[in-house]
């Protein structure tokens, strides 16, 4: 499994913003937008499938490329936080589905357990699917949200995580089923606690901009 952290100063700069427990709700959600936008840019960079075509510039013919319409990137947002990085999207990604899932971790437990799936029933191994949410603690709530996705069809080659906050639990979890998966992520941090918040991570993201 790759794991990719950009080294980017727009990374480090947002990031920053979204770390400090001081910044309010609203400019936390637009520092994780930016995020995102960022991360699926670099996500997506030989993953989108392209169509060959000639246009008419104004003095002559080019030969370009677009992204092809008939494959939209599947986008798949872990609700509430995961939904936080897709806001800046439609500047990155020009033709994309979105497939809504919902989950919510146990405090006690650390148990994630799905309350809304709006996946397609079959997926394709051609399929390209970028899951997103902003945190990948114990790895349980990912590894429900991929297993439900292979079990539909698709090939976790063509998979690609994004997030904000990556802990070492969830990364080993995630890296021993899926070999081929990608992982695009601001930041690795170092521990979870014994809440299973990530240390020094960035507090409860749903929490933070939703309330
Ligand atoms: C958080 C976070 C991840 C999950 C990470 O969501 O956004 O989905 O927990 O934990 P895990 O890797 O140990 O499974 P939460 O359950 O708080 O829901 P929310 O996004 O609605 O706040």
């Amino acid at each position: 499994m790759l794991v990719y952290v950009p080294p980017h100063p727009l990374v480090k700069h947002w990031l920053a913003i979204a770390r400090n427990a001081a910044t309010p709700s609203a400019l936390f959600r637009s520092a994780c937008a930016e995020l995102g936008r960022v991360l699926i840019y670099e996500a997506v960079r030989e993953f989108l499938p392209t169509v060959e075509a000639t246009v008419d510039t104004p003095v002559g013919t080019a030969d370009v490329e677009f992204c092809d319409p008939t494959k939209p990137i599947k986008v798949v947002p872990i609700l509430r936080a995961g939904l936080i990085l897709l806001e800046q999207a439609g500047t990155v990604l020009p033709i994309s589905e979105t497939y809504h899932v919902g989950y919510v971790r146990d405090e006690e437990t650390l148990q994630a357990t799905a309350y809304l799936n709006k996946l397609p029933q079959r997926l394709s191994p051609e399929d390209r699917i970028l899951v997103t949410d902003p945190m990948l603690a114990t790895g349980g709530t990912m590894l429900k949200v991929l297993a439900d996705l292979v079990a539909r069809g698709a090939d976790p080659s063509n998979i690609r995580v994004v997030c904000i906050v990556a802990a070492p639990p969830a990364l080993k979890a995630m890296a021993d089923l899926y070999t081929g998966l990608r992982v695009y992520s601001a930041i690795i941090d170092a521990e979870l606690n014994e809440k299973g918040y990530i240390i020094p991570g960035l507090g409860d993201a749903g929490d933070r901009a939703y309330g």
